[in-house]
Order: structure tokens, then C-alpha cells, then sequence
């Protein structure tokens, strides 16, 4: 029987890897600070009865060793961080939740003697030239991460996967800087005009396809490097996502700005398939509606409001 920790499990992306966990009948112990379950609500509805959730912080040293031992995990999916805005308005707790945190995690599975996980690193850890010269803190972090990675596998032979995400766009994605074609989603569901303040190319990837991916990869016991990769995902234009909210919603009124965001615009998404065999991803177009239709069903018995207008 796998049981599988996800930490920072109530954002976007852990409860979409919960729901991926779940789905495929895995046992999920989920860790995150108190409060905010609104993401677990809209993404898990009443499976969030089948998750173990233990309210604490990756910082807790002790108390995550003692998580994992108790909860006799076999598994970790580790996403807990702050995100770009949270970081940069708080860089000291952000070094410490984004970087500390991480060697906790890997002391932790060092403890109870697991021996691969996989965690999130971003995009965010190039430069817009491709080169690991990241123009954010929270970028440098995720690239000591994975060098933090690296040696764990070099001094303890702990494996590792991590995924670089780009924009997780779908249900539960209410934060960070590349949240606002999701808000866009939501706007056009309720019927309200949005306007996303960047443009240029980026890689999209649906929140339902990264959990499925960060599931797969906590689950590859017998890998045996500390790896890195980028996810694949639809490469597009501000313009084509707008295309593609009026493809589901044709009253949709959104608008963007044409300034790129400091991040790449080709990048080697294929070997990924490599480490944990074929992956396919929803078109972004079917992405999208995916979410916009999500939106309409959330809005439509309360579970969620309209974005605040921009
Ligand atoms: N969403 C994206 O587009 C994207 C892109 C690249 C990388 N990532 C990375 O993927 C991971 C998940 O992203 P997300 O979009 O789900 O972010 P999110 O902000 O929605 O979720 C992060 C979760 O971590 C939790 N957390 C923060 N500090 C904690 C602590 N000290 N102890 C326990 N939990 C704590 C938060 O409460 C939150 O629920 C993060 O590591 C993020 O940096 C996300």
C-alpha cells in the first residue's frame, strides 16, 4: 500500500495532485498550514473525506520526521512554498519556508528511510535566456533546491524528481503571478470583462495534468538520479489564451498588456517521458474550457464568487 505525504497540499497544485493520487486509489496524508480549504472544497469535493490532513509546518523539523514516521509514508510529493509575491514581500520567511523547508523535507525522508520524492521547482529558475541565472529570489531559491537535491541523492541516495512548471492555469489556481489567465477563466464564466496585465509566449499546463505528473513522479521508487525536467504543455500567446476563453465563452470580454513576463519562451520539455514514460497533456483548448464549464457549475451553487473586476 503507497501513502503518499503531499506538502503544501491545500494549494492548486497539491490538491490537484491529491485528486490524481486519489483517483488512481493511493492513501494521501496531506500537509499544510491551517485555514484555507477552499482549493481542497473546489478540487476534491467529498473525496476530501478520504485525506488524511495534518495541520503544520514544513519549518517543524522534528514534527515532520515525526509526520512521516508516524503516518508510516512511503511516498513524498513536496510543494509547500511561497509563491513569487509572497516571497518578495517577505524574503526572510520566504528563504526559509522555499529553501529551509526543502532540506526538512529531505531530512525527514532520510529519517524514515524513504528513498525518492519528487517537489516542485518553477520555471522561474531561468533566465528569460535559458541560462540558471533566475531574476527572482524565489527563482534562486528553487534552483538551491535543486542543488540541495542533488547532493541528498550524492551523500544518502535519495532520488529525486522535480518539475519546473510554468503557468498552472484551472480550478484552485487563485494566487501568484501567473494566476490572472485562470482569473480571466473565472471573469468570463461570471460574465465579467478581465484584463490579464502580460503577454508574450509561456507554456501553459492544465493543474489536473501537473498533479497527475507530480504523482507519477513521487511514485518512481526505482529511480535512481536526483533529475530535474521541465513539464510539457501547450506553448502559447496571451492572445491564443484569450482565443481559446472565447472559444468557450464567446461574450468573453478580455483583454491583456503586451509586456512578457522575465521567463523563457523555448524550452526542452521532452525528456521528462524519459523518467516516467509517455505523458500526455491536454490541449489547452480543451484546457480551458475544462475550466471555464468548472467555473460556470462553482459560481452557479456558491461555492466560489466572481473575480474582483481589473
Ligand atoms: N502554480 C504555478 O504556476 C507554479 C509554477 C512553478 C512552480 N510552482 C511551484 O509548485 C508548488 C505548488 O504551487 P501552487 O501553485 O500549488 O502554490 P500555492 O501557493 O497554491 O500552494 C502552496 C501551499 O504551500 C503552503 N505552505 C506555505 N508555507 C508552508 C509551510 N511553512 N508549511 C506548510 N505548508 C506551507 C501554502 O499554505 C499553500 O497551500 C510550489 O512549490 C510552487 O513554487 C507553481
Amino acid at each position: 500500500m503507497n501513502r503518499v505525504l503531499v506538502t503544501g497540499a491545500k494549494g492548486c497544485i497539491g490538491a490537484w495532485t491529491l485528486r490524481a493520487l486519489l483517483d488512481d486509489g493511493h492513501e494521501v496524508v496531506a500537509l499544510d498550514l491551517p485555514g484555507n480549504m477552499h482549493r481542497l472544497d473546489l478540487i476534491l469535493g467529498s473525496d476530501l473525506a478520504k485525506v488524511t490532513l495534518v495541520e503544520g509546518d514544513i519549518l517543524d523539523a522534528p514534527g515532520l520526521i515525526e509526520l512521516v514516521k508516524r503516518h508510516e509514508i512511503t511516498h513524498i510529493v513536496h510543494l509547500a512554498a511561497l509563491q513569487v509575491p509572497a516571497a518578495k514581500a517577505n524574503p526572510t520567511l520566504g528563504a526559509q519556508v522555499n529553501v529551509v523547508g526543502t532540506v526538512n523535507v529531505f531530512e525527514a525522508a532520510l529519517a524514515a528511510g524513504i528513498k525518492h520524492l519528487a517537489y516542485a521547482s518553477s520555471i522561474a529558475a531561468y533566465s528569460p535566456e535559458l541560462t540558471f541565472e533566475p531574476r527572482t529570489l524565489y527563482g534562486v531559491w528553487k534552483l538551491a533546491n535543486e542543488g540541495t537535491a542533488r547532493v541528498y541523492h550524492l551523500d544518502h541516495g535519495i532520488s529525486s524528481i522535480a518539475l519546473r512548471p510554468y503557468v498552472v492555469y484551472g480550478l484552485g489556481r487563485d494566487f501568484g503571478l501567473t494566476s490572472a489567465p485562470t482569473f480571466a477563466m473565472l471573469a468570463a464564466a461570471a460574465g465579467q470583462p478581465y484584463h490579464i496585465p502580460f503577454g508574450g509566449v509561456m507554456l501553459y499546463h492544465s493543474g489536473r495534468d501537473i498533479g497527475r505528473l507530480f504523482a507519477r513522479a513521487a511514485l518512481q521508487s526505482d529511480f535512481d538520479r536526483a533529475a530535474v525536467y521541465n513539464p510539457p504543455g501547450t506553448l502559447a500567446g496571451t492572445a491564443a489564451v484569450v482565443a481559446a476563453i472565447r472559444a468557450a465563452e464567446p461574450e468573453a470580454a478580455i483583454t491583456y498588456d503586451e509586456t512578457a513576463l522575465p521567463f523563457p519562451t523555448e524550452l526542452e520539455t521532452d525528456e521528462l517521458a524519459e523518467a516516467i514514460g509517455p505523458v500526455e497533456m491536454t490541449s489547452l483548448e480543451a484546457g480551458v474550457a475544462e475550466t471555464i464549464a468548472a467555473f460556470r457549475a462553482a459560481l452557479a451553487d456558491g461555492r466560489i464568487s466572481p473575480p474582483e473586476p481589473k
